[in-house]
């Protein structure tokens, strides 16, 4: 079932926000909001802003108070199009446990179901195992089909799921093992 196009089979790689694909992110940005999603609205509003603040929030020392420093990253094809975006929790701490765990991701609206997804979790994964850790956890709301499949085919095994505080929804809960090689890298 690959709805936007074929199966995407070009090169895609992980790179950290930096000005110079300002643009192809705006892009993206736009996007988002056409589709009636405020994702990254904050950085239509002010890039260097939203740039400032996913670098402040990837070290302890600047990381806003209460919050885990954690990785951004876009997934880039070889055009230099933004597919994605993915987020990389250094550690966990409770609310995390319960949902959202180390990783978040998404794929904009126009490159779904060609196995972005799948691919943008196994680079993350290389990521999160390059960081020493070694096993992550990685969430999704009960009806979200597409994500759950996502994170099986990377190798996650289900454990006990969780109620979201947020929308009071089952959240189902899976752990990686990052000793094992994963199953979409
Ligand atoms: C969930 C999301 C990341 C999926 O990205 P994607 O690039 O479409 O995923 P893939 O193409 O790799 O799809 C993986 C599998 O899930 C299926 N799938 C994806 N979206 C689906 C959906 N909405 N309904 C049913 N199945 C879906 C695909 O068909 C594929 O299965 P198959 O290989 O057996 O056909 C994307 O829809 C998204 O960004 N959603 C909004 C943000 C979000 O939910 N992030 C995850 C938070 S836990």
């Amino acid at each position: 079932m690959y709805a936007n196009g074929p199966r995407y089979d070009g090169s895609m790689q992980l790179e950290p926000p930096s000005p110079r694909r300002r643009d192809a992110f705006l892009e993206v940005a736009r996007e988002w909001r056409d589709g009636g999603t405020d994702r990254y609205a904050a950085a239509l509003d002010d890039f260097g802003a939203w740039l400032a603040k996913v670098e402040r929030g990837s070290r302890q020392a600047t990381c806003p108070p209460g919050l885990v420093p954690g990785d951004h990253y876009w997934l880039v094809d070889g055009t230099g199009r933004i597919l994605g975006g993915v987020r990389l929790r250094h550690r966990l701490v409770p609310h995390l446990e319960k949902e959202g765990g180390h990783i978040g991701y998404d794929v904009r609206p126009s490159e779904r179901l060609r196995g972005v997804g799948s691919r943008l979790l196994a680079l993350t994964l290389d990521k999160a195992r390059a960081l020493g850790l070694e096993r992550v956890l990685v969430t999704c709301d009960h009806d979200n089909v597409g994500s759950a499949k996502i994170i099986e085919r990377n190798g996650g095994v289900e454990t006990t799921p969780s109620i979201s505080d947020r929308s009071g929804k089952v959240v189902r809960r899976f752990w990686i093992d990052l000793r094992e090689p994963g199953a979409a890298s």
